[in-house]
């Protein structure tokens, strides 16, 4: 077996001396531990926003399980040691590969409470109050991601109660929280405040100070439910009394019947071929899996790769490109089971080819000008990454939507509730916390999935894993995935600089190309001088990779804008 491992970024965190040592599994200790960037390996892997999470994915590994199996226990790891994304009160995407060829997408997103409605955040005066869809109790959506991860179970090895003792132990022994965490977590004092009913473990006189332990004993009691009930535990018994008691003191939504309703779906995952590689994706509600193929068709027949690696010539193409996607997203996408969404025109070649036609290398397109196609028919989140020995890959994105999702913890079982209501379009034309806009086809019905920008991806070339990827970052998401795409089937790219290097976003609207502070400044100019509108705006996404070359050998990276580790054997 050969290791070799280097960290870029190395952070030693000291317990406080009152913590007691955990029972974790050897060699990972909730009180001292390190960010591992990347590691090169043989046997397995798994990349996430945590070092300890990524690590108890790893273990589970070690074990005998599978990719599905550690994606398991790092995501349940994350609820506990991510509180500002990874969760229970949330839901997600997971798109797998396995070594028999099978592909599978399961779709756990939250869904619109039983009693919503399509002008719930309109005040009397057709308003829309966004610090309702955004904030407190009305903005959660039911949670799916305990059910998720059972229907996630059937494709794994190992039984529910091995992958969920980790996130049991870390929440009742408690961990050392991060800088970030710290930063994190004090950032939103005020919200925690504001938006509970009882006084949650968030809230800490004097501020957070990274190196602090974090114990979080109702939530380790919620997790025991789970582990001893099933999903029951959760959508049933205490827990559902919980958040339903919850739900009245705080003015929500949510009921046991929607709790007892909740089901995750199985879906077909979206396949598509790019030169030669097959790409596997998830389907709507995960806007995702229209753009994604949209813009990877888009670019396929453009001289992309001679253009080279953010010049003015690429950077404006793939521009374009995403305008042009991000206008249908606003227009036709949302939830398949309760609306007509034209998916096979969306993502044929031909209509694409049309979308294309105006594109002018010269010049800045307008949001004005280009909207949505026409088509006659009718017809706080993370990301992680696992790969096994046996073949099996798995990518999972899952979400509170915002940090802390809707602030609210569920009195008595110490978790965050989601604020995804707000990924519905509140109101036509009204943007949602990411900007977007959207219309009749995302509008809030009982029952109903918000649209998502999460896009879990793998490649297969040969038939094989070659890319297991994804990221956070809202509507930035797949912009996100589609520039990791090109970085690396393009520009050839390493691993390494297709995460890191940084990263630029058209939505449609605003009329913009959001960049990161380090794009370069020459490359800025160029494009101002065509007529873009250039705005620099915070890290975008958080991209966990994975490539496996065809020796086996395995390059896991983890992006460098978090705290994210990528961990090996
Ligand atoms: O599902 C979505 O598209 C959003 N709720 C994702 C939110 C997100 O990525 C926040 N992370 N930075």
């Amino acid at each position: 077996m050969r290791i070799i491992c280097y960290t870029l970024l190395s952070v030693s965190l000291m317990a406080c001396s009152a913590a007691r040592k955990a029972g974790q599994p050897a060699g990972i200790d909730p009180y001292h531990y390190q960010i591992q960037k990347k590691i090169i390996c043989t046997q397995g892997a798994v990349v996430s926003a945590h070092p300890l999470a990524s690590e108890i994915g790893v273990s589970i590994l070690r074990q005998g399980g599978n990719a599905v199996d550690a994606a398991i226990a790092t995501q349940l790891a994350l609820a506990v040691v991510y509180p500002g994304a990874g969760n229970i009160g949330g839901g997600g995407f997971l798109v797998g590969h396995l070594s028999n060829g099978e592909t599978i997408a399961i779709d756990y997103r939250e869904k619109a409470p039983g009693h919503a409605s399509r002008d719930m955040y309109l005040d009397q005066n057709g308003q829309a109050q966004t610090n309702l869809s955004q904030n407190g109790h009305l903005s959660a959506g039911v949670p799916g991601t305990i059910a998720g991860l059972f229907a996630s179970a059937k494709y794994g090895k190992l039984p529910f109660k091995q992958l969920i003792q980790p996130a049991i132990d870390l929440a009742e022994k408690g961990f050392v929280i991060t800088e970030a965490e710290a930063r994190g977590l004090n950032a939103s004092q005020e919200a925690f405040r504001r938006y509970n009913s009882v006084t949650p473990i968030f809230i800490k006189t004097g501020g957070w100070k990274p190196g602090d332990t974090l114990v979080q004993k109702d939530l380790a009691l919620t997790l025991k439910r789970i582990r001893d009930n099933g999903q029951e535990g959760f959508y049933g018994g205490e827990t559902a009394r919980l958040i339903v008691e919850e739900m009245k003191r705080g003015n929500g939504m949510i009921s046991y019947e929607d709790l007892q309703q909740y089901q995750a779906k199985e879906r077909k995952p979206v396949i598509f071929p790019y030169k030669g590689y097959h790409i596997i994706t998830m389907p709507l509600p995960s806007s995702g899996g229209i753009l994604l193929p949209q813009m990877m068709k888009m670019i396929e027949d453009q001289p992309v790769k001679s253009y080279g690696f953010q010049t003015a010539a690429s950077v404006q193409l793939m521009t374009e490109i995403e305008r042009r996607a991000y206008a249908d997203r606003a227009k036709y996408l949302g939830d398949t089971d309760f609306y007509k969404v034209p998916v096979k025109t969306l993502i044929s070649e031909a209509y694409l080819r049309e979308r294309m036609k105006d594109y002018d290398p010269h010049k800045a397109g307008s949001s004005k000008i280009t909207q949505a196609g026409i088509i006659a028919e009718s017809e706080e989140t993370t990301h992680l990454s696992v790969y096994d020995a046996a073949g099996n890959a798995v990518a999972v994105t899952t979400t509170l939507n915002g940090g802390y999702g809707s602030h609210t913890v569920v009195g008595g079982a110490g978790f965050l509730l989601n604020n995804e209501m707000d990924d519905f379009s509140v109101k036509p034309g009204v943007p949602n916390m990411y900007g977007a806009v959207g219309a009749d086809a995302n509008a809030i019905a009982p029952g109903k999935r918000m649209l998502s920008s999460m896009t879990p991806t793998i490649v297969l070339k040969d038939r094989k894993p070659y890319l297991v990827l994804g990221t956070p970052g809202g509507t930035t998401i797949t912009t996100s995935v589609f520039q990791t795409l090109i970085n690396v089937l393009e520009f050839d790219m390493s691993t390494e600089d297709a995460v890191n290097k940084p990263k630029f976003h058209h939505q449609w609207l605003p009329d913009e190309i959001a960049v990161e502070r380090d794009f370069p400044p020459s490359v800025r100019e160029q494009l101002q001088q065509m007529g873009y509108t250039i705005n620099q705006r915070n890290p975008i996404g958080r991209t966990e990779l994975i490539r496996i070359l065809p020796n086996g050998t395995i390059e896991v990276v983890g992006d460098k804008r978090g705290d994210d580790h990528a961990a090996g054997f």
